[in-house]
């Protein structure tokens, strides 16, 4: 649906200074995907996910949309296609003396079409959006999460093939955020909508994205399966964003402990006493130290730190049967343990 070939976009100021905002990118999302662009702040991701609908124009390099190459056309013609990509901002960017309904219809009045059928179509997407009764209702009126969901509302009205999101969820709460993901993954399923999330929070690309790619200084440093960027991330930024092999162990951690792994399971082995049934079929004991079990997309991911005790070849052995059941060994975590009791020696 988009090919992003070798994007680069450098800001001149008029002072001759020069600000390169993405450098080289290239990428690939495909139809009916969601897909994440995550990043610290000023990594570039605004203004890539403008480059997609031409917002901004790239320095260098062309924009794929739907098999036409939006770099190539005319103004007329851009226009045209750009009502075929929907965009919601994080501060909804809504007209604030305009109705509900008004805002909705705004880009039908724009694309000319006549009044019986823009007022079908708002009443459709009022109850696309679960706003139906709303429509004489000003901005000023709603909440945060109702202003994103208007914003949704006209993103769609003209039946667009891509929604880009930049930060659509950032100026919400958790519990606002949560639904408006559902709303977009609603959305995404019922319409088979290709989505671009731009956001610099972890728990919009476990919760929505299919594949995500993460930004820093204006590159595309790792890209994949979130679930797979999630199990191994290889980028330094990566690891910070997602933060999750980094909260230190408790200095609790057993010294009689022969093994402290860090494992991963996820989806089928979610479910299953894997770890118990291990431990008693090999003899050896566990204990867990930290864990934490979540969702990516509706698969349960989870994520624990486990001391084994026993004989070496025994921990070995059940070890090697987790990974067997579907146990992905993160890390050994022998080098990060703060033994129970250490005797230290400070000399002058
Ligand atoms: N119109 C502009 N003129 C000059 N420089 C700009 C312009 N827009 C963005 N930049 C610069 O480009 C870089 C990337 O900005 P961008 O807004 O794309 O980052 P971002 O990842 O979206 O950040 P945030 O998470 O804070 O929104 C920054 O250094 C920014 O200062
Ligand atoms: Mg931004």
């Amino acid at each position: 649906m988009i090919i992003l070939d070798n994007i680069s976009k450098t800001y001149r100021q008029s002072r001759g200074d020069e600000t390169t905002a993405v450098r080289n990118v290239s990428l690939r999302i495909d139809t009916g995907e969601v897909f994440g662009l995550i990043g610290y702040s000023g990594a570039g991701k605004s203004t890539l996910l403008r480059c997609i609908n031409l917002l901004e124009r790239p320095s260098a390099g062309s924009v794929i949309v739907d098999g036409v190459d939006l770099t190539r056309l005319s103004k007329r013609e851009l226009n045209q296609k750009r009502r075929k990509i929907g965009m919601i901002f994080q501060h909804f960017h809504l007209l604030s003396s305009a109705t509900v309904a008004e805002n909705i219809a705004f880009p039908l009045r724009l694309a000319k079409m006549p009044a019986a059928q823009v007022r079908a179509r708002v009443a459709e997407m009022l109850q696309l959006v679960g706003l139906t009764g709303y429509e004489r209702q000003y901005p000023s009126q709603l909440s945060g999460g109702q202003k994103q969901r208007v914003a949704i509302a006209r993103a769609l009205a003209a039946e667009p093939s891509v929604l880009l999101c930049d930060e659509a969820t950032s100026a919400l709460d958790p519990e606002t955020t949560k639904s408006i993901l559902s709303l977009l993954k609603d959305i995404n399923h019922q319409l088979g909508l290709t989505i671009v999330m731009v956001t610099h929070q972890m728990e919009v690309v476990r919760d929505i994205c299919d594949r995500v790619a993460v930004m820093t200084e204006g590159a595309i440093v790792e890209s994949g399966r979130v679930l797979d960027v999630l199990l191994k991330p290889s980028h330094d930024v990566t690891k910070r964003l997602f933060q999750i092999h980094q909260a230190p162990l408790s200095p609790t951690v057993p010294s009689a402990a022969t093994r402290v792994v860090e494992i991963a399971f996820t989806g089928a082995t979610a479910h299953d006493p894997i770890l118990a049934e291990v431990a008693q079929s090999t003899g050896c004991t566990f204990s867990i130290l930290r864990g934490t079990i979540d969702t990516v997309k509706d698969v349960p991911f989870g994520q624990l730190t486990v001391a084994w005790f026993g004989e070496k070849t025994v921990v070995d052995a059940a070890i090697q049967r987790l990974e067997q059941a579907g146990f992905i060994l993160l890390k050994e975590q022998i080098t990060d343990i703060l033994p129970q009791a250490t005797e230290v020696t400070v000399s002058c």
